[in-house]
């Protein structure tokens, strides 16, 4: 794989080693040691939006940007971290941890040295430099990607390993407790099992997972509305709990019933009565949603993008009307892509309220489609929206020298 810097071309495995020897010599000033650099990924998800806390199913792919850490040992048992992008410090004793929510960007790594020491992994203190290079409030995940590097990097700087699975649920835990946002197990999942080339079938009850391999001939394309979904987190908090009174009502009836995965579409017709309308509509877009994940799975084994994206346009609509997550600039964005001759379908990606669309392309016209976004949204909007083609990349690793 190559990619272009300052005109010329050089390979992602070449970038990554520069970038990680800046990341030794920004770190070798701040502490005077030697550091070992870990990253993880964004990810962007292709269809499945708001399953994974229904113990449904989903389909993310590692994405090409990542959180970097890096990071050295210390004698004391404090973790000390230096934020890159804000230029700030925060540090935490692990003899003396502070269990309670912090609304700081800290809470993303001190959180998780939290909770590894919570489950049981004897992480000791350790000097940590993050620079994230994932957008920020764009339903990239940044967080999931700076859990999982700030993870990685605490058990690596001791010795220790976690299988990946592990390393996930402990940041979720992470997450829910010390940041405060209920988000389910997605994210973390795939910053650890992403893989090159490949997006994951997960399930979200067994966290079993199957991996995909993507289009020959069409591609997933990223586009970012500008606008951040800074302050969703109350709008997610109440679709949960929307999906919690739906499967509390249906389990009276249905005592199998766990979750909202374990409700099919006629179980809820059948019982639709009881339940109020709006949490009616949450449970439809859940239920439909978790059967569309399952058709995509079977499109994309069988090579057939237009099917699949008929499943994306579909999931659209229903996060749109039943789920209403979706934003005015989302819904721009999927018109316009859905005007475009050779666009297999156009989706919001993520939480919502915001941040991106992810459109499968044929890989003919992806150029022409960057362009007529850029151009149609900016028409409409003022905003230049940012457009990334889908390169599936690994989950977590250390970048070696
Ligand atoms: C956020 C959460 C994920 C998932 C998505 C919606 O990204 O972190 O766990 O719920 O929203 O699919």
């Amino acid at each position: 794989m190559t990619e272009k810097l300052a005109g010329q071309e050089v390979s992602s495995a070449s970038l990554a080693q520069r970038e990680a020897q800046r990341l030794r010599e920004e770190f070798q000033k701040l502490y005077a040691q030697e550091a070992r650099i870990f990253r993880a990924p964004g990810r962007v998800n292709l269809i499945g939006e708001h399953t994974d806390y229904n113990e449904g199913f989903v389909m993310p792919v590692a994405m090409d940007m990542y959180t970097w850490v890096a990071a050295a040992p210390r004698k004391d048992s404090r973790v000390h971290v230096y934020s890159q992008n804000l230029g700030e410090r925060a540090d935490m004793d692990l003899q003396h941890l502070n269990l309670q929510v912090l609304r700081h960007w800290s809470a993303y790594v001190l959180g998780v040295a939290a909770s590894l020491r919570i489950s049981g992994e004897e992480v000791g203190g350790a000097n940590l430099l993050v620079e994230g290079k994932v957008p920020m409030g764009a339903g990239l995940s940044s967080s999931a990607s700076v859990e999982v590097a700030a993870g990685y990097a605490l058990l690596e700087s001791s010795g220790l390993s976690l299988s990946p699975v592990e390393l996930a649920k402990i940041c979720q835990r992470a997450e829910n407790e010390f940041a405060g946002a209920r988000c389910g197990i997605m994210d973390q999942m795939i910053a650890c099992c992403g893989r090159a080339n490949y997006a994951l079938l997960l399930d979200c009850r067994t966290l079993e997972f199957q991996l995909l391999p993507l289009f020959s001939d069409a591609q997933f394309v990223v586009c970012n509305s500008m606008v951040k979904h800074d302050h969703a987190a109350g709008e997610y908090n109440a679709r949960r709990a929307d999906c919690e009174t739906a499967t509390r009502i249906l389990a009276g009836q249905m005592p199998g019933v766990r979750a909202l995965r374990d409700v099919s579409v006629a179980d809820l017709e059948r019982h639709a009565q009881l339940l109020p309308e709006v949490v009616y509509r949450r449970s439809r877009h859940v239920i439909s949603e978790n059967a569309r994940v399952l058709a995509a799975r079977e499109a994309l084994e069988r090579g057939d993008p237009e099917s699949f994206g008929r499943l994306m346009r579909e999931s659209h609509r229903s996060l749109k009307e039943d789920y209403e997550v979706s934003s005015t600039e989302l819904d721009l964005l999927v018109e316009i892509a859905g005007e475009i001759a050779g666009v297999y379908g156009s989706r919001m990606t993520g939480g919502g309220f915001g941040g991106c669309t992810i459109s499968l392309v044929r890989s003919e016209v992806v150029e022409e489609f960057q362009s007529a976004v850029a151009r149609g949204y900016q028409r409409a909007t003022g905003r230049k929206p940012d457009i990334y083609i889908v390169r599936a990349s690994d989950g977590v690793r250390e970048v070696l020298e």
